[in-house]
């Protein structure tokens, strides 16, 4: 059994109350850090942890704070991303539903490191079932003084507030999510400025991840150098893992960073195997944006080595035969499974969720669909196959923001590690 941080006490009944939660510990980081530590401290604490963002592209998060305009008199915000809308990550809301209060105390430490007094909780809209447990803690957590005025009597004081989204998944891109808080049309913004400087109503902002925030008690409870410990190389720490597919047992796991593959898919402490004994044919690591891998490549590397749920095992051999951790979405595929089919619910669903801003997304990933169908259909040929490979490599690295990487990188790695099957007659298929 592998260290817990995040899921630690979430099968304890009623952790989901003030009362229960206080008694097992809760809320002390937010004792010690406001009596005995400054922001600086936390800042230091967080960057000597290692932590990385769980949101999909693991920046360092100490490193992040670091960067915030801290010129005085400006206000600073700091944004929760609870907009959870990849295909296949489920795992912040598996968080904020069972244990809501570790959110709210890794909001307020974080808070309080970058020296913001307000902060907004931007959640998913079809999620408005855990908003409302999220309100309930946020409520406890005023009525027991770890929120509004004066903290704990200190000088510092925070306030919080809910919003929904509307079920836009380009609003949980930080700069999309910014300009629907703000009450726009949620369209990635052109970056420099970063948020750091410029970011809600102009002013400076973060925005990190849930899982990322939550993971942050633990570190100012324990100290940084103890989060380092645990994990893998860069990869401190654990991870949550959404699992689904064609596993005996889906569900979301906290894995120690640095497990093999092959045992969390094959083991009964996780995934359970493959269901109905078949043979695993392939899978989507980190979220349906990342590359996909054969069998072969996601249980070891090009070199040989067993591949590990860490940062670096996973890209080990960059995208020719790595992919990425992402945000932890890990869907597993049998042998059955039409990897083309699959590609074509992908390719819809980034088409469906383009802003339309930049050129190559809107028209290339509406072009992809088109051509997918007209494969899955048995009316394809070689063409079609170096076509869309063509409008993939068009859009990637070419829009504002990174959902045009995220629609062209489950292509280009279909293609190439499963050209074969792009052309199987539709029986088949
Ligand atoms: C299209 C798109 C959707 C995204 N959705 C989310 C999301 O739902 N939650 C999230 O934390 N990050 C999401 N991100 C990443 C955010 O832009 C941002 O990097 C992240 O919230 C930073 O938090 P972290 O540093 O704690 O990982 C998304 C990025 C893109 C391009």
């Amino acid at each position: 059994m592998s260290i817990k941080i995040l899921f630690e006490n979430i099968d304890v009944d009623g952790i989901d109350s003030f009362e229960v939660y206080r008694k097992l510990g809760g809320y002390n980081s937010v004792e010690k850090a406001l009596k005995n530590m400054s922001p600086e401290d936390i800042v230091e604490e967080v960057k000597k942890s290692g932590l990385r963002g769980r949101g999909g592209a693991g920046f360092p998060t100490g490193m992040k704070w670091s960067f915030i305009d801290k010129a005085p008199g400006k206000s600073h915000y700091l944004i929760y991303n609870a907009d959870e809308s990849e295909p296949g990550t489920f795992k912040d809301r598996h968080l904020m539903q069972y244990n809501p209060h570790l959110l709210i105390e890794g909001l307020i430490l974080s808070c309080y490191a970058i020296r913001s007094n307000t902060s907004y909780i931007y959640i998913r809209g079809e999620l408005m079932y855990v908003m409302r447990i999220l309100e309930k803690a946020i409520e406890e957590a005023y009525a027991n003084g770890f929120l509004g005025k004066n903290i704990l009597g200190t000088d510092f004081s925070l306030d919080i507030y809910c919003h929904p989204g509307a079920a836009a998944y380009i609003c949980g891109e930080e700069t999309g999510l910014i300009e629907s808080l703000e009450g726009k049309r949620g369209n990635p913004r052109l970056k420099p400025p970063f948020p750091a400087l410029n970011g809600l109503f102009g002013f400076p902002t973060i925005i990190n991840n849930v899982e990322t925030l939550a993971t942050v008690p633990w570190i100012i409870n324990n100290g940084g150098e103890q989060y380092a410990k645990i994990g893998i190389g860069k990869s401190t720490g654990t991870k949550l893992i959404s699992a689904c597919g064609h596993i005996n047992k889906p569900g979301v796991y906290e894995i120690e960073l640095g497990l093999s593959v092959e045992e969390f898919i094959y083991s009964d402490e996780y995934c359970g195997g493959i269901k109905n004994g078949k043979k695993l044919k392939a899978v989507v690591a980190g979220g349906s944006s990342v590359p996909i891998l054969p069998a072969e490549l996601i249980l070891k590397t090009a070199k040989g080595e067993p591949r590990l749920l860490s940062y670096e095992s996973l890209s080990e051999g960059g995208f020719e035969t790595g992919t990425m951790l992402g945000s932890g979405g890990f869907i597993v595929m049998d042998e059955d499974t039409s990897i083309v089919k699959n590609l074509l619910t992908f390719t819809r669903f980034y088409r469906h969720e383009s802003c339309g801003q930049c050129s190559p997304c809107r028209e290339g990933t509406a072009w992809m669909e088109k051509i997918l169908n007209r494969i899955v259909e048995g009316k394809g040929n070689e063409k079609d196959i170096d076509l869309l490979m063509d409008i993939a490599n068009n859009i990637e690295g070419n829009t504002i923001c990174p959902l045009g990487d995220a629609a062209a990188w489950p292509v280009q790695s279909a293609i190439k590690h499963f050209r074969d099957e792009f052309l199987i007659k539709p029986e088949i298929v």
